[in-house]
Order: structure tokens, then C-alpha cells, then sequence
């Protein structure tokens, strides 16, 4: 599976550095690419979205392509994400899914009788997504990873229930402990629509999978084995034993890191608050890290992202392997000489 160069005896193209990173192969330096690197921030993308709505843009392969090649262009990252949401697969399921930006659920799912209305084509809803990596992957010749991503179904799980999310998903962990086996259905329901999803952007010819836990840090690590976690393992099961690297990201989690490491995912994506020469030392080399400059920190002077790039890839050398990346999404306010600088410095390219 792992290209077979090494990393002093030839050039490694960017794709095979996110893979070598991905599965902890040596590396001169780590690939990198940011969270959220499509999106409000780059006046390209505010240019598209004022004339086409967020769902009409996720469901037209050409432009979702488009946008996701619109970083790339500015700022040559190792790896190019899909264009897409993780709420995506929700639409066609009778959930009324809105973004006004962010997500509104119309009918959230509220008693277990409720849960038939999961029932609905995931395929159909994100054929676009499908076709957009196709698309990428036509346009960047095996030259660049492309990332293709699903929810974990802890996350998927709380948009769901919630018309708009309460603090700390209040109403899912309450739902854990009234309704146990309410949840264990929801959760299975939401591992299965995740892996479809992921089994199709797999097929279409995705590099890289990236799963999304936004709302696991808010378990206690009991609560998370059996809720969450044990999901989570779920959705791993059912990709396929060949299957491209797969990154898991866990917003505010350190205290579930060694949990997310022994699950089967191949990355931990650690957010900001998590040290990453600690988190290396906590999980081995059971997986590679990815992350994690904190957003906030691309509004800093060019010196000061170099410095704290440099640090990290230092840090990063102490993991099994390193994707660097931020330790969560772009912000919409982020000067794009802030992404720039940090793309070129861990590219080892000066300003
Ligand atoms: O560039 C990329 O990273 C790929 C595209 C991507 C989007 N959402 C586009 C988007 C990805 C990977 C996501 C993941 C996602 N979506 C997550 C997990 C990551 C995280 O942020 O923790 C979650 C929780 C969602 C759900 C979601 N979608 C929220 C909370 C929001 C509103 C947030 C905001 O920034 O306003 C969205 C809308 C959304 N998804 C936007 C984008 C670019 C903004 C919509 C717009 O253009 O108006």
C-alpha cells in the first residue's frame, strides 16, 4: 500500500507524502492542509456564494470541485478536501436540514418512533460529492491526496436530535441515560449512513478519508466507550479491509486521545488545546497526528506563524508520523496572508 520511495532517494510527490504521513512512513517534512481550507475567507468562494446558496453549491459537482480546488490554486497544500458537509447525507432523510449558515434541523428526531424517517437514499444526496471527487482527482493526476470525509455518528447523532445544538449536547448525553438503547439504534442508524457515505467517496476516488467527532469531547471517557467510541468502531467495521488512510478528528478531547488512538483509525486529529509532543508520547506509534496551530493564530505577523510552524513540525517529529494542519476549521475572518504564510513556511518555502 505504501508507495515505494523512500524518502531521501527520490522527490515524494504530495500525495504520496500524505500517505506516507497518514501510515508513519519517514518523511523530510509533513504534508500539510487546513481544515475548512475552502470557504468564507477566500473572496473567490464569497463571490460563488453570493449568487449560489450552500446546499445548491454542495450539489453541483462542477462548482463544489471548483471550490475545492480554489485553496489549492492560491496556496499549493498537499492534500485538496472535497467540497461538502457532514450533515450532507442527513438531507434526503426527511430531517429538514437547513444551513442559515450554520445547520437547522425542522423535524429533529425526537422518540424512537421517529427513527424510520432515517430511511431515505444517502446515495442519491451525495452523488454530487461523489462526482466533485471524481472531478478532483481527474484535475490533480495523482499529484495531490484527495480527501473525501463523513461525520462520526456521535456528531451526526446530535444534529439529529437537536433543531439547533444546546451547549455541550446537552440533550444527546441526557438521551444516554434515559434511553440507552434508543440511543444505541440512533447511533447504529448514524454509523451506517456514515459508512455508506464514506464507502462511495471511497469508490469514487477519494485518497484520504477524514472523520469528523465535533462533539465527542463533550463525553466523559465511560460515557464516550460506550456511546460515541463504541459507534465510532461501528463505522470502522463497515469500510472495506482495503481502504485508504483514514484521519479521525475529536474537537476538545484530550482526555479521550489514547480511546480515539485504539479505535482502528489510521490519524488523531488533535485540536489547538492538546500539547502535540505530549499526545505523541501518550499514543506511540499506535497511529500518526495531524493538526494543530490554533485557528486564532494565522492572524499573527508572518515571523510569529513561521516560528510556531517550525515548533510543530519539531513536536511532530516526536509522532509515529505528522499531518500538519490546524487544530481546528478556518475561521471566516482569517487574513488569507495568514494561511499563506503558514502553507509556505511548512512547505519550507519563505515568504
Ligand atoms: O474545506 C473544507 O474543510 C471542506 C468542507 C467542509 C464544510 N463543512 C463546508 C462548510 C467540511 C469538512 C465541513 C465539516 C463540518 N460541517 C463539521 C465538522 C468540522 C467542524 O467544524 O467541527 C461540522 C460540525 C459541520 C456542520 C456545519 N456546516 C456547521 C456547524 C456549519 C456552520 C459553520 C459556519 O462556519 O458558519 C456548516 C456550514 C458550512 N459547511 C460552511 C462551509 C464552508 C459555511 C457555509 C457558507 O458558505 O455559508
Amino acid at each position: 500500500m505504501l508507495p515505494a520511495v523512500s524518502a531521501e532517494a527520490s522527490p515524494v510527490n504530495r500525495r504520496d507524502r500524505m500517505l506516507r504521513a497518514c501510515l508513519g512512513a519517514p518523511l523530510d517534512r509533513p504534508p500539510v492542509w487546513l481544515m475548512r481550507q475552502a470557504g468564507r475567507y477566500l473572496p473567490e468562494y464569497r463571490e460563488i456564494r453570493e449568487r449560489v446558496p450552500f446546499l445548491e453549491l454542495c450539489g453541483d459537482a462542477q462548482l463544489a470541485a471548483e471550490v475545492s480546488l480554489q485553496p489549492y490554486r492560491r496556496f499549493g497544500m498537499d492534500a485538496v478536501i472535497v467540497f461538502s458537509d457532514i450533515l450532507l447525507p442527513l438531507c434526503g432523510l426527511g430531517l429538514g436540514v437547513e444551513f442559515r449558515p450554520g445547520p437547522v434541523v425542522a423535524n429533529p428526531i425526537e422518540r424512537e418512533s421517529d427513527l424510520p424517517r432515517l430511511e431515505g437514499s444517502v446515495a442519491e444526496v451525495i452523488a454530487p460529492t461523489c462526482e466533485a471527487i471524481r472531478r478532483l482527482a481527474r484535475a490533480l493526476e495523482g499529484e495531490v491526496a484527495v480527501i473525501g470525509f463523513a461525520g462520526a455518528p456521535w456528531t451526526l447523532a446530535a444534529y439529529a436530535l437537536e433543531s439547533q445544538l444546546s451547549r455541550d449536547v446537552a440533550a444527546l448525553r441526557a438521551l444516554s441515560y434515559r434511553a440507552p438503547a434508543f440511543l444505541d439504534r440512533l447511533l447504529d442508524r448514524m454509523a451506517e449512513i456514515a459508512a455508506e457515505a464514506l464507502v462511495l467517496q471511497i469508490e469514487a476516488g477519494a485518497d484520504v478519508i477524514q472523520i469528523f467527532d465535533t462533539w465527542a469531547g463533550a463525553l466523559s471517557r465511560e460515557r464516550f466507550r460506550c456511546s460515541a467510541g463504541r459507534a465510532l468502531r461501528r463505522l470502522l467495521d463497515l469500510l472495506p479491509r482495503e481502504r485508504p488512510p483514514v484521519i479521525l478528528f475529536a474537537r476538545d478531547a484530550p482526555h479521550l486521545l489514547e480511546d480515539l488512538a485504539g479505535l482502528g483509525a489510521d490519524v488523531v486529529s488533535l485540536d489547538w488545546r492538546v500539547d502535540l509532543e505530549e499526545a505523541a508520547r501518550r499514543v506511540g506509534d499506535r497511529v500518526s497526528l495531524q493538526g494543530n496551530l490554533d485557528p486564532a493564530a494565522l492572524a499573527a505577523p508572518t515571523e510569529e506563524i513561521e516560528r510556531r510552524v517550525a515548533e510543530l513540525i519539531e513536536q511532530g517529529r516526536k509522532a509515529r508520523g505528522h499531518v500538519l494542519n490546524l487544530g481546528h476549521g478556518v475561521a471566516p475572518t482569517t487574513p488569507v496572508e495568514g494561511v499563506a504564510a503558514f502553507v509556505r513556511a511548512a512547505q519550507g518555502r519563505r515568504g
